[in-house]
């Protein structure tokens, strides 16, 4: 098993640090010569889809969060995501021209296999978002696009996870494009920014250190909130997920803008709040939740893009990422979360790649 982790602590750790790799291997498995080649969605099916349902568990239900934003904001479709052991049990009109797109590292969870095969009944297009190769979405869904992450040990998904938000991405890029919903020179200069993610990725890993020195700071926490608005908060699920299934504090993600609706009264003295803000439209009202909190006498963290310095005259502890166009911030901002969920949980003697009570898979419903 040490072969296996080549030389990492631990299977999560390792693959955090392959996010670069396969990232890229995701990306270059459909982009050729500045253009985006699906084999199995043409053209033609793009332009007819009116709706696209995305649905998941999980992780993959939180890059769906993620997608919806990319795909609002880049076409004209209209974009419902939901979580697969709900979907499969509501009494959901599904639209004529939809595509339901199945996001599921593992392919084999129960509740998603379910979601597809309803979807294939009521005649709706399904599209999977994959990583294993022949698993039962991989063969039952109409269309599959592989993500590249190759075998994830670790529980808690990190480079399959990195790599379905790519899909999700380029998914995106090619609807607009082939629905004359984008300018050729905004696609390109998407292409040149998806191309720069890895080595951003990079980047960020190797300034791991700090990261682990503030989840020193915050080892012995009992809660947690995560706050962000549109991606970020998005990306704040994710993070928020990662923290309590490897390091089980009690942690919640909301949309910042509902704090206000509730889990405000939870805020006292030092109550860790970490806080996304990458979204630049949306920068000053998260700042100005954090005010709020801060006020209240919470502990801010705050993860934004370099150029906002400002951040400092409010967070307690800033982590900047590097500074790519907005749509695909959450690429970037989610690494440091991966990274303090990891140090959180080895800070506290915890099995990492094997967390309490979770499965890798979840087969049964
Ligand atoms: C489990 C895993 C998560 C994963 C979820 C969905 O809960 O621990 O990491 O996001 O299942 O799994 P899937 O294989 O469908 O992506």
């Amino acid at each position: 098993e040490a072969a296996e982790k080549s030389g990492y602590e631990h299977f999560m750790l390792k693959e955090i640090h392959e996010q670069p790799k396969v990232v890229r291997d995701t990306i270059n498995s459909v982009l050729k010569d500045g253009n985006i080649n699906f084999e199995s969605l043409t053209d033609e099916e793009m332009q007819n889809i009116q709706q696209v349902y995305i649905i998941a568990c999980g992780s993959a239900y939180h890059v769906g969060m993620a997608a919806q934003y990319v795909l609002e904001k880049l076409t004209s479709l209209s974009v419902r995501v939901e979580l697969a052991s709900e979907f499969r049990y509501r009494e959901m009109q599904l639209a004529k021209n939809s595509l339901a797109i199945i996001i599921s590292q593992s392919g084999e969870t129960a509740d998603s296999l379910a979601a597809l095969r309803l979807c294939k009944e009521k005649g709706v297009k399904t599209l999977g978002i994959v990583n294993v190769v022949g698993s039962s979405i991989a063969r039952e869904a109409d269309n599959v696009f592989y993500t590249l992450a190759g075998p994830e040990i670790s529980v808690a998904t990190t480079k399959a996870y990195s790599c379905q938000l790519v899909a999700a991405y380029l998914l995106a890029m090619q609807f607009a494009k082939a629905r004359g919903e984008i300018t050729e020179e905004r696609f390109a200069e998407l292409i040149a920014e998806i191309n720069t993610i890895p080595e951003k990725i990079e980047k960020i890993l190797e300034d791991k250190e700090r990261l682990q020195w503030f989840a020193s700071k915050v080892v012995n926490i009992k809660d947690a909130f995560f706050i962000g608005r549109g991606i970020d908060y998005a990306i704040g699920m994710e993070g928020s997920l990662k923290l309590k299934e490897i390091s089980y504090v009690h942690s919640e993600a909301y949309a910042a803008g509902e704090l206000k609706h509730g889990p405000i009264s939870l805020i006292e003295d030092g109550t860790v709040v970490f806080s996304v803000v990458t979204q630049s439209a949306l920068y000053e009202k998260t700042i100005s939740n954090m005010v709020e909190v801060k006020s209240r006498g919470a502990k801010l963290f705050g993860l934004t893009t370099y150029g906002n310095y400002n951040m400092e005259d409010v967070a307690d502890f800033t982590v900047y990422i590097p500074k790519i166009d907005n749509l695909f911030a959450g690429s970037l901002a989610v690494i440091p979360l991966q990274l303090l969920s990891y140090y959180v949980s080895v800070g506290k003697g915890f099995d990492v790649d094997k967390p309490r009570n979770l499965a890798k898979s979840v087969t049964v419903e």
